[in-house]
């Protein structure tokens, strides 16, 4: 199954996401391959990510016989206000060109010539967008007509944000990445959006940032009516109402059961129920 964005290019139903792991970054993105996954998530801030341990990973993994054609990748640019002082450009250039040139280092640390998808990490202000966000997107705009990335996106996104850039924007986002809590009717506002125009929503901290769903009995009952794990059904309710999910475990046994969510379905009782959980 691959999910389909309004430009007509696929992406792999679930990402992994490789925040935080640090030196484990490129044995755990070559487990994941290993175990099925075929979406990468990262991002070209230090804080957080290691994009050229991702690109050890993809070496490595060609040498195994897994070409970069079958891999979706996709990373971020991160303004200067989300790094630290190792910007992967030249933070007193103006932001076109710090667009371009942390595009160019993220191809260079993932050791491809295009990617899959290139996200802007959050919007410069928390209402609307301004000058800089701007600025940024049309830079993005530019890469994706030059068929440098094959998409383009947007994180850390309200729903009115969303809505003004799908009205203004030359190009439109083709997907949206946002932490994903159960008691806002998981992002659902953004999801209709996203909806509406054929954006892919990619839901993160789907466990994390729901841990009261965790533990609900209602839930609980599900999962186990089903001989699965909760994270399994969160995971699959969150793929039957539309989303992409990531994940980043850091377990071999996760990723296989995390995959193996898209096995089984949920009913639209069993849907609503999940849904109503945190509200
Ligand atoms: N755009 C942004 O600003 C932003 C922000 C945060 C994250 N992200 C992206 O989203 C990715 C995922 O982040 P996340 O916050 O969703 O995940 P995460 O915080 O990396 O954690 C997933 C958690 O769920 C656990 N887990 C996963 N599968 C499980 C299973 N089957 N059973 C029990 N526990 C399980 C993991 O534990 P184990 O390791 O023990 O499995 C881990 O504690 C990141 O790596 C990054 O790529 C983006």
């Amino acid at each position: 199954m691959t999910t389909i964005a309004y430009n007509q290019v696929p992406i792999p139903p679930f990402m992994y996401g490789t925040a935080w792991k640090k030196e484990a970054t490129t044995r755990l993105v070559q487990l994941a391959v290993a175990s099925g996954f075929r979406a990468i998530d990262t991002a070209n801030q230090l804080i957080h990510y290691d994009e050229a341990r991702v690109g050890q990973a993809l070496k490595a993994l060609e040498s195994e016989g897994i070409e970069r054609a079958a891999l979706f990748l996709q990373t971020k640019f991160t303004s200067v206000e989300g790094q630290d002082h190792r910007t992967p450009y030249d933070p007193s250039a103006d932001l076109t060109t710090q667009v371009r040139q942390s595009f160019d280092s993220s191809l260079s640390h993932l050791g491809t010539d295009y990617l899959d998808s290139y996200v802007l990490h959050a919007p410069f202000r928390r209402r609307g967008l301004g000058k800089a966000d701007w600025e940024v997107w049309t830079a993005m705009e530019e890469l994706y007509r030059a068929e440098k990335t094959k998409m383009i996106g947007i994180s850390n996104v309200t729903a009115g944000q969303l809505a003004i850039l799908c009205e203004q924007a030359q190009v439109k986002p083709m997907v949206v990445q946002n932490r994903c809590f159960a008691a806002l009717a998981w992002d659902q506002e953004v999801r209709r959006i996203c909806q509406a125009h054929g954006i892919i929503y990619q839901g993160f901290s789907l466990l994390t940032a729901n841990r009261e769903v965790l533990v609900n009995p209602e839930i609980r009952r599900i999962a186990q009516a089903l001989g699965a794990g909760v994270a399994q059904v969160v995971f699959r309710f969150a793929m039957q109402i539309g989303m992409l999910p990531l994940t980043g475990t850091t377990s071999r046994q996760h990723m296989e059961e995390d995959l193996a969510a898209e096995r089984f379905t949920l009913t639209r009782e069993e849907l609503q129920t999940i849904e109503a959980i945190a509200l």
